[in-house]
């Protein structure tokens, strides 16, 4: 029996440094496809979150929703500008073709706030524009973002 311990020993390492690999393999190390995309998971941090996050404020917690003020216009211009900058250089961060027409979509959604705020039109047009601009984030999140 005493002569088997060493042996078992030694099975109990193999398996405990095979569970390791497994572990090791589970996470594997950035794809390429990863690496391109971190400039745009620094857009979104910078200047596409702090925009959006301006503009749902102003249009749901404040009276006056419908005015453009000077926040809300640096806003729409810090959004509508990263946009089209996705738009631009949708080649560099993916393959997929899909990533510049979601993105293209953002523009378009931007665009109907910025008219419906110059259109001096009702809170309702802002808000359903806002609506599509917001949909966006979750359509191109769902294909590029895990
Ligand atoms: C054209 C595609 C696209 C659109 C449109 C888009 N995003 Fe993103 N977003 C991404 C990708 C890709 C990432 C992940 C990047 C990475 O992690 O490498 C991301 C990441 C983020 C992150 C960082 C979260 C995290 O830690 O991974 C935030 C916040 C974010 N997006 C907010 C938004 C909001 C708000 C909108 C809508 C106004 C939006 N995004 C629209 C592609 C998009």
């Amino acid at each position: 029996m005493s002569r088997l311990r060493p042996v078992l020993l030694a099975c109990a390492a193999l398996a405990a440094v095979a569970l390791a690999a497994r572990q090791a393999s589970a996470m594997p190390p950035p794809t390429p496809q990863k690496q391109k995309l971190a400039p745009v998971k620094a857009l979104m941090e910078e200047k596409i979150n702090p925009s959006v996050t301006t503009l749902s404020f102003h249009l749901y917690h404040s009276k006056n929703g419908d005015q453009l003020t000077p926040e809300v216009m640096d806003a729409l211009v810090q959004l509508s500008e990263t946009a089209t900058g996705l738009v631009r250089n949708a080649d560099k961060y993916t393959d997929d073709p899909a990533f510049r027409l979601y993105a293209i979509q953002l523009q378009t959604s931007v665009q109907g706030m910025i008219d419906a705020y110059g259109g001096q039109e009702d809170t309702a047009a802002i808000s359903h524009w806002f609506t599509h601009v917001r949909s966006t984030c979750n359509s191109c999140h769902t294909t590029f973002r895990d």
